[in-house]
């Protein structure tokens, strides 16, 4: 390899040349604009729908090679961190870059839970939602809602009001997600418990009744920290780019994040852990597995939990999920949907459509049979992803905010609607047949 450092590119149109630099395996689109055909012409750009190949910004969160199947934080190994950290403890090191040490996680885990506590009011409005209101519609609108209650919030260029409301949201959504549980099976809510720490307070608020002092399972705890962790970040995904993006705007954080939290409700993206656990269930035994193989083969459905835009390799997260509820299972006893999961990946993973595609199960996958056994329903699956990934994308709109190269984020497009005519008044456009819907 030289050490030029560049891009020669020529223009066909005009036989003129263009030397462009190269950092980082990347070309600035902005330095394609020079390339015109005349004075008149707006200058070159791209068309990247989906964005498959533009970098959208600079970041030293997360680190993913999706061919090698690699996963990091801030340089840490997945697997390393899921095997030795607590979730606040990983947190710390996304929003700040570093591990903390024994007392700066002491302190950060004390401010975090000291922010659990939500505002009375939040509970009348809870009561106002439908008996069967989706957890995610609730988690959307109460997050959004605390906007209201903290309007400094929107002091987004002062760092110490960021840290405020940085800790105020990871405290409080675990609150806001127990509540939204509780509320739909008519039971009361559940005052946090600092003393037992993020994972086991969150259990507590769930799933107490009239014990004077909630004592969680332990390996249920731990699993639920792991699967905290693995979720807790992956860079610029579909609610991540949210975040930034309405961030951009400089819109404070909780109106921020409950934009997120809609990306990540969506089917394609962290609601297909619940749309796994209705696929098993429509599936029901092993015997029905080739049938529907053949049904998503003939595009008629898609193996949900399956497939990722970046990882074209095993995604690591799910080979440590798939060890996590054998740990579960030890406890809960067996939910029989793993053994379809599994029978399910076989067939898949050998079968020639998969493998042409590089379609190998995601996150997903798993995750949702763990809750499952752990006692949760499907509707809860997706907010416990957004619990965890409230810290990434919290961290991600820091730097997004601390970056020099940040602007409002508005891309381009390319039009192409009808040239310019001229208006025709309503009594001379005829008469057109009525669609009716
Ligand atoms: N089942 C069947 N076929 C699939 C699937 C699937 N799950 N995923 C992709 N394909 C096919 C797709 O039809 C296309 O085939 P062809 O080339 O013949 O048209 C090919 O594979 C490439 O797919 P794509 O849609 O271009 O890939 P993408 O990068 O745009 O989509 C994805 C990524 C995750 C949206 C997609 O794989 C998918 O819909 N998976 C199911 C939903 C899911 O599990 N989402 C969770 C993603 S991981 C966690 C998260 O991000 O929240």
């Amino acid at each position: 390899m030289t050490d030029n450092q560049t891009l020669t590119i020529t223009d066909n149109r005009t036989q003129q040349s263009y030397t462009i630099p190269i950092y980082r395996g990347t070309v600035r689109a902005l330095d394609l604009r020079q390339i015109k055909t005349g004075p008149d012409d707006f200058g070159l750009m791209t068309y990247d729908p989906a964005f498959m190949n533009t970098a959208s910004c600079q970041s030293a969160i997360t680190y993913l090679d999706g061919d090698k199947g690699i996963l990091r934080y801030r340089g840490y190994p997945i697997e390393q961190l899921a095997e030795q950290c607590s979730f606040l403890e990983v947190a710390y090191l996304l929003l700040n870059g570093e591990l903390p040490t024994a007392n700066q996680l002491e302190y950060w885990q004390c401010k975090v839970m000291r922010h659990t506590m939500t505002h009375e009011n939040v509970k009348k409005f809870m009561d106002g939602f439908h008996y069967d209101a989706h957890p995610m519609g609730i988690l959307i609108s109460t997050v959004a809602a605390l906007s209201t209650f903290y309007p400094e919030a929107k002091n987004i260029n002062d760092p110490k009001s960021r840290d405020k409301q940085i800790v105020r949201l990871i405290g409080k959504i675990p609150t806001l997600a127990a509540y939204a549980y509780r509320h739909r099976l008519g039971l009361p809510y559940i005052a946090p418990d600092p003393e037992l720490g993020y994972t086991k307070n969150y259990m507590n608020m769930l799933w107490k009744r009239t014990e004077p002092k909630y004592a969680a399972n332990p390996v249920l705890a731990r699993a639920l920290e792991v699967l905290f962790i693995l979720h807790a970040d992956h860079e610029q995904n579909c609610s991540t780019s949210t975040m930034r993006a309405v961030g951009s705007s400089h819109a404070d954080p909780f109106v921020t994040a409950a934009a997120a939290i809609a990306a990540l409700s969506g089917p394609l993206h962290g609601g297909a852990n619940e749309e796994v656990l209705r696929m098993l269930g429509e599936i029901g035994s092993n015997d029905n597995i080739p049938g529907f193989i053949q049904q998503v083969k003939d595009g008629k459905r898609k193996l949900m939990g399956f497939g990722h835009r970046v990882y074209k390799n095993y995604d690591p997260r799910a080979r440590i999920i798939k060890k996590v509820a054998e740990e579960v299972f030890e406890v809960t006893g067996r939910n029989p949907k793993i053994d379809i999961a599994l029978a399910l990946e076989k067939i898949a993973l050998s079968d020639e459509y998969f493998i042409k595609r590089k379609l190998y199960p995601n996150v997903d996958f798993y995750s949702g049979i763990i809750y499952q056994a752990m006692g949760f329903t499907p509707d809860q699956f997706t907010v416990l992803f957004g619990i965890p990934r409230t810290v990434g994308w919290l961290a991600q709109w820091q730097e997004m905010l601390q970056d020099p190269d940040t602007k409002i984020a508005r891309p381009r497009q390319v039009y192409s609607g009808e040239e310019v005519r001229d208006f025709v008044p309503i009594a001379e456009r005829g008469v057109k047949q009525l669609v009716h819907a």
